[in-house]
């Protein structure tokens, strides 16, 4: 499970960042004392448009930031004092991470498999499971700059998993790729969650939240304005589907 408990991050910005933003801050408060909490064998969604603080709460779930306030636990696990057992735990995509493109798929993730230290069998094992679950298999030995987006992508996600996570922690992982691509990846979310993983995806698209998630939080601003299953939300804001929800709570805290 993830709880993330009254978590809080501000970034001190450079001057650049400053005028690119045009402010005379010097801080930026991307995330301001959120709270939820994500079970096992459920899908938690972070839902939420550009620059909610989506991202930030991920990559500080995923150990990579230091919360500024606030505490975060993975399988009771503190992010900052246990980053060595929450690591073990979770499996972590990113649109951040570069595959190297001389390197082949296989290579790959013999490289990740090493680094997490799984012994040879394990790796060959696990990347043949998530090679063919995603059709990678005939692209095992071609270069990586040689694959489409959407193959570089479910390579992405096997290598997140090669270690065969407790904890999934998605960021956006549908985004830039086709309808098929996509679809493979939501499918295999729900095949994690048969596992009893616990798992959370953060997205800005409505359809797929409602479609894959057990539960969301909506992020706006760095504020948690929604929090529970999708039912309860329609409830609560009266709205007929999320969308409708997400665009009336917009509204209500954009300016806030
Ligand atoms: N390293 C950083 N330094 C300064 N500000 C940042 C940094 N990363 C993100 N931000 C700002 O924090 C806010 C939240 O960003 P992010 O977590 O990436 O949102 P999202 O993933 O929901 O689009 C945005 O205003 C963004 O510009
Ligand atoms: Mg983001």
């Amino acid at each position: 499970m993830i709880d993330v408990k009254s978590f809080t991050k501000i970034y001190k910005l450079n001057k650049k960042q400053m005028s690119k933003l045009k402010t005379k801050e010097s801080i930026k408060k991307a995330v301001d004392n959120i709270s939820f909490y994500a079970e096992e064998g459920k899908i938690f969604g972070l839902l939420g448009p550009n620059g909610a603080g989506k991202t930030t709460t991920l990559r500080s779930i995923a150990t990579l930031l230091k919360p500024t306030d606030g505490h975060i636990l993975i399988d009771g696990y503190d992010v900052v004092k246990d980053s060595i057992e929450v690591r073990k735990r979770i499996g972590f995509l990113t649109n951040e991470l570069k595959l190297d493109p001389h390197f082949t798929p296989a290579y790959t993730m013999e490289f990740f498999g090493s680094l997490h230290s799984l012994d040879k069998e394990t790796i060959a094992n696990r990347t043949k499971e998530l090679f063919d679950y995603f059709e990678i298999s005939s692209f095992a030995d071609k270069k990586i700059q040689d694959l489409s987006t959407g193959m570089k992508q479910k390579l992405s996600i096997a290598v997140s998993l090669i270690h065969d996570p407790q904890v999934v922690i998605f960021d956006e992982p549908t985004i830039g790729l086709d309808i098929i691509t996509a679809r493979a990846v939501l499918d295999y979310l729900r095949v994690l969650k048969e596992k009893g993983k616990t798992i959370i995806v953060s997205t800005h698209i409505m359809t797929l939240a409602s479609k894959l998630c057990d539960k969301v939080g909506i992020i706006i601003n760095g504020k948690i304005v929604a929090n529970g299953t999708i039912d309860e939300i329609l409830q609560d804001t009266n709205s007929k589907d999320l969308e409708d929800a997400f665009f009336k709570l917009y509204k209500q805290n954009i300016n806030k």
